[in-house]
């Protein structure tokens, strides 16, 4: 069994009916999305989705999920998403997917954010996955250079046209950062890399995560809160 589909349809088990529900992107979200469309289609769940990318909202649009978008609501009960680092005090690095932009603003506007991951995706600090920075296209050299002051960084590229850069839901691009060990002080970090000029946004969501869900090929799952003492 797939990890990532354990831990999304052990996800799906905390969605209310009535629920105003956060949709994630990358391979792990999708089935979330997935799971909550079956639900709609067979229990007759009603639940309204924000979606946090263009991937994310046409296959929920294509299962029947009903979309809103902020014009509606400012409060979203619970977000599922995946993640691409989940640190041992449950910050994270998301944008793997280029979507960090949005999934920080649907993160930051949930009452729940639940992450799931498999067990590959678990470390005791982050920064083996290269960070992901949303910046704008403008002066982009400018701003690679002001955070390639802290450490190297690579621009991405398109996945379907490598000599062209890859380019956001928003039309940003994407620095990545190879830091390999994010400093213990995660949020002093964030913001440091955010005060740069041209910086959208960071894909390190520190303490945002509520729940970690971690799937396992044998079919069980853990699950992992947030240490409040
Ligand atoms: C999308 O931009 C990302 O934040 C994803 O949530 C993250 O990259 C995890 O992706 P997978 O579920 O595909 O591993």
């Amino acid at each position: 069994m797939d990890a990532k589909q354990i831990a999304a349809y052990k996800a799906v088990e905390y969605v209310k009916d009535g629920m105003v529900l956060g949709l994630g992107s990358g391979s792990t979200a999708i089935f979330a999305i997935q799971a909550i469309g079956e639900r709609v289609k067979n229990e007759g769940l009603r639940v309204r989705g924000i979606p946090t990318s263009a991937k994310s909202r046409d296959l929920a649009m294509q299962l029947g999920i009903p979309l809103i978008d902020f014009g509606d609501t400012a409060q979203i009960d619970l977000t599922i998403d995946g993640a691409d680092e989940v640190s041992g005090k449950l910050d994270l690095i998301k944008g793997g997917g280029g979507a960090l932009l949005r999934e920080k603003i649907v993160a930051a506007s949930s009452d729940q954010l639940l992450i799931i991951c498999d067990e590959g995706k678990l470390c005791k600090s982050l920064g083996k996955f290269p960070l992901p920075i949303a910046i704008v296209p403008f002066g982009w050299q400018i701003t690679k250079s002001a955070l390639d002051a802290f450490c190297v960084t690579n621009l991405r590229k398109s996945l379907t046209e490598p000599d062209k850069p890859f380019i956001t839901d928003d039309n940003l691009l994407i620095l990545d950062m190879h830091i390999e060990h994010v400093p213990d002080a995660v949020a002093d970090f964030e913001e440091e890399l955010k005060r740069r000029i041209g910086v959208v946004e960071v894909g390190l969501f520190v303490g945002m995560a509520t729940r970690v869900i971690v799937g396992y090929t044998d079919g069980h799952t853990t699950e992992l809160i947030p240490d409040m003492s």
